[in-house]
């Protein structure tokens, strides 16, 4: 604030917009909306990334298993095309299971670039994958990539290879995801994508990959109810609200939302939010497309299409792309 006398005069008792944490200017945002929302980079707290974790091995959750199929039975293919010496960057690593199958498969890989906004976890998987490729340069890169990307040059004579599994892509807006692939286009000047993409299928399947029977994709939706509490001291009652997954299959998009189960007021500090009985807080989506809708959209967004596969059940699908 250049202007310090209008920054005070904007001050009225104890509290204003400036003094509150992102966090809470989120949610106090959100809750005020019509209809209400929160932001899903919150989910990732602790106990959120836990049970993201546990998602990926639900029975429900098809996705994680489906890409890893594609993911092992074409890696040589993958690994032709590619060729020697490459830079794999990967966007959000996490566990990196998904890309030791890939680095396994390529001939004399020169380089990996990490990239996750969790420095720690990112530290941990660098040392298992210099012990599996003792030749191998790993530079992690604590970044959020929905924030300008700044990559160090290139280390190798061979490709730059983006990186970018589990469907990830689809928690954008369409609009947003466009965007989003330009801009990697740029930041990243890699010679080729590498994508995972759910596909669009039966409601059943879809609704039931994101409300699961033990109840932990709930628990994961909740859990912005009980991070909110614990560090906002709000007081939601978790038991006043049900998490319920909707596909709307106009957009193409599972919906999570957060469901009251009465008409209520819930205080976060000094905030007060109203809910009516069966009013949502819609937390997020997870966009399906067909193999030609993100074709489209990717090219748009500056990528075409080199190669495409799907697994046996054609439920999940791994796109390779260069700039177009
Ligand atoms: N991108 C994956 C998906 O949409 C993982 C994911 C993100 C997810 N947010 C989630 C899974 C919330 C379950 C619930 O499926």
């Amino acid at each position: 604030m250049p202007d310090g006398q209008t920054d005070r005069a904007l001050i009225e008792g104890a509290e204003n917009e400036t003094s509150l944490s992102a966090f809470e200017r989120s949610v106090r945002t959100g809750l005020s909306a019509q209809p209400k929302t929160l932001e899903p980079k919150y989910f990732y707290d602790d106990a959120g990334s836990a049970l993201f974790e546990q998602i990926t091995d639900l029975p429900e959750y098809y996705l994680t298993r489906a890409e890893t199929e594609i993911l092992s039975t074409r890696a040589s293919e993958m690994a032709g095309i590619i060729g020697p010496d490459a830079e794999l960057v990967e966007l959000g690593s996490g566990a990196s299971v998904k890309t030791r199958l890939l680095l396994s498969a390529l001939a004399d890989p020169g380089a990996y670039i990490p990239i996750d906004i969790s420095a720690d976890h990112m530290e941990a998987a660098a040392k298992t994958l210099r012990a599996l490729h003792p030749g191998l340069a790993v530079r992690p890169v604590a970044a959020d990539f929905s924030l300008p990307l700044a990559l160090p040059n290139p280390m190798t004579s061979g490709r730059r290879v983006l990186f970018f599994p589990g469907s990830t892509i689809g928690n954008l807006e369409p609009d947003e995801a466009r965007i989003f692939l330009e801009r990697m286009r740029h930041e990243t000047r890699s010679d080729m994508l590498i994508i995972g993409v759910d596909l669009r299928k039966e409601r059943h399947v879809l609704e039931a990959a994101y409300d699961d029977a033990d109840r932990v994709t709930a628990a994961f939706n909740l859990n912005l109810l009980v991070r909110i509490n614990r560090e906002l001291g709000g007081e939601f009652e978790i038991d006043a609200f049900k998490h319920e997954a909707r596909y709307n299959d106009t957009a193409g998009r599972v919906e999570m939302h957060l469901v009251s189960l009465s008409d209520q007021t819930v205080a976060i500090g000094s905030f007060d939010a109203d809910f009516k009985a069966g009013e949502s807080i819609h937390s997020e989506n997870s966009y399906k497309y067909t193999l030609d809708g993100f074709q489209a959209l990717a090219r748009e967004g500056g990528w075409k299409s080199r190669d495409v596969w799907t697994d046996s059940r054609q439920r999940f699908s791994v796109h390779l792309m260069v700039p177009a």
